[in-house]
């Protein structure tokens, strides 16, 4: 059958040609007239997605995007409508809290709702995040931690006993499997009530395999088990984050699809966090030896007893084991992507031009900036310790850029209860095994 371009071949021609001018056009627009002009980036990104798709694709868009700022400098524009910021103050500008209701939005394409249409606690609009976070956040108070701490406890031993098995036998293992298989267990009996036994048994548990594959039975089964614990009320001697659900939900709180949402999403950010955290750390550890031995010694010096290993208190004071988890969220974020945020209608001080242009900072790229830190790929735990504690002064060393658990009203509401795990799971990794 012919086609209406067979019979007009001139109107083929037509189409072809105006379909390049147009595209000629807006590339003449998007590099010399468009708003965001002015900032240096890279000018294939801005005519074409297909660099940005590929990159992506590939896993090499952090490691681009640091490329870019490393030959553009602190604000780079990457896309025709987007910036990159890599400087301490743009956490300020744009995580920070603005008055009047004017903090910057979250950019609605990067943050899906839950499969039963509730917003999460990452997806909600600022006013109904507010109401969700004020509930949950009493679950996470100081208070809240030290009656948690029990959690932490029960399952880093369980995870050192598995180990111990496995050393005694002779036989290696993945580290960084056993490392998640605890924090997923912490997580579960944290929200759900009851651990899923991945150290038990020794394997992932089928909520953790399914984190990247069938999202819908996922959530099916983390609203079960939400729906099990809710069941149970307040359950006043467990002192779970549903304990605290239970005790001051009210009208103005939350659903029981709100509920599920966050319930699901609290699992993998409290559990794949530390346990990303835990295990590039102990990565760098094993290649910097000496780094390794003088945690080792500190954290068997002043730890006397299996119990001080275990104890939030205890481990919270040793420097070095600070300073080489500082060191370690710095080299391994966890959440190393820009969480991207939108210019507020009307603009804001110094970006009132751009609208609601998409602005964000690449936390990898961030951390790991030359402008920001000096020897940036080098694993130098004691740039954080001061010199009378056996620190290094190392320049450039901009501590407000280093915000590992973001900053302002949406940043990581479970840090006390992640450094605590951090903390006490590093120290008795150390206390108990030489590796
Ligand atoms: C090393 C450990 C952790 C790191 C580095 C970390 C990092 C972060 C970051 C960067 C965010 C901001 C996400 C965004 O803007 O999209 C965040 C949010 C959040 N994190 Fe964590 N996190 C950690 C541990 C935990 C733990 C243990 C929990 C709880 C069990 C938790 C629960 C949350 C929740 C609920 C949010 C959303 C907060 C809100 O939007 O108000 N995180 N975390």
């Amino acid at each position: 059958m012919l086609s209406f371009f067979h019979l007009f071949p001139e109107l083929l021609l037509l189409a072809l040609v105006s379909g390049v001018a147009y595209y000629v056009a807006t590339a003449i627009y998007i590099l010399y007239f468009h708003p965001l002009s002015r900032f240096p980036g890279p000018k294939l990104w801005l005519i074409t997605r297909i660099p940005n798709a590929r990159s992506l694709a590939n896993g090499q868009l952090m490691h681009r995007i640091r490329q870019f700022h490393e030959l553009y400098g602190p604000v780079v524009r990457w896309a025709p409508n987007e910036l990159s910021f890599i400087d301490g103050q743009a956490w300020k500008d744009i995580y920070g809290h603005h008055p009047a209701g004017r903090d910057f939005p979250r950019n609605p394409l990067y943050y899906n709702r839950a499969i039963n249409g509730a917003h999460t606690i990452l997806s909600a609009d600022n006013v109904t995040h507010t109401r969700i976070r004020k509930l949950i956040s009493r679950g996470f108070s100081e208070k809240a931690l030290q009656e948690q701490e029990s959690f932490i406890k029960t399952y880093t031993r369980l995870l050192i006993e598995k180990l111990q098995v496995h050393a005694q036998a002779g036989r290696s293992v993945d580290i960084g499997e056993y490392i998640q298989f605890a924090t997923v267990d912490i997580a579960g009996d944290l929200i759900f009530g009851e651990s899923f036994d991945c150290l038990a048994r020794e394997e992932a548990h089928q909520w953790v395999k399914r984190i990247r594959q069938a999202s819908r039975q996922r959530f099916a089964f983390s609203s079960a088990k939400t729906g099990k614990r809710l069941a149970l009320g307040e359950a006043p001697h467990r002192s779970d984050l549903i304990t605290y659900i239970c005790r001051y939900n009210d009208d103005k709180g939350m659903s029981r699809e709100e509920i599920d949402a966050t319930a699901d999403i609290l699992i993998s950010a409290g559990s794949e966090t530390t346990a990303t955290a835990l295990t590039g750390t102990l990565q760098y550890l094993l290649r910097n030896p000496e780094k390794m031995k003088k945690l080792q010694d500190e954290i068997r010096q002043s730890l006397r007893t299996v119990e001080a290993s275990l104890s939030i208190h205890h481990t919270a004071k040793l420097p070095y084991l600070n300073a080489v988890l500082l060191e370690g969220l710095r080299m391994c974020p966890p959440a190393p992507s820009n969480r991207p945020r939108l210019v507020p209608e009307g603009g804001a001080p110094g970006l009132w031009e751009l609208g609601t242009c998409p602005v964000g900072i690449p936390v990898w790229a961030a951390f790991r900036s030359a402008q920001n830190f000096a020897q940036p790929d080098s694993f130098i735990p004691e740039r954080w310790m001061e010199p009378e504690e056996g620190g290094i002064s190392l320049y450039p060393h901009d501590t407000t850029v280093f915000q590992p658990f973001s900053y302002g009203p949406r940043n990581c509401i479970g840090q006390r209860l992640g450094w605590a795990e951090l903390r006490v799971i590093m120290a008795s990794l150390m206390w108990q095994f030489d590796m």
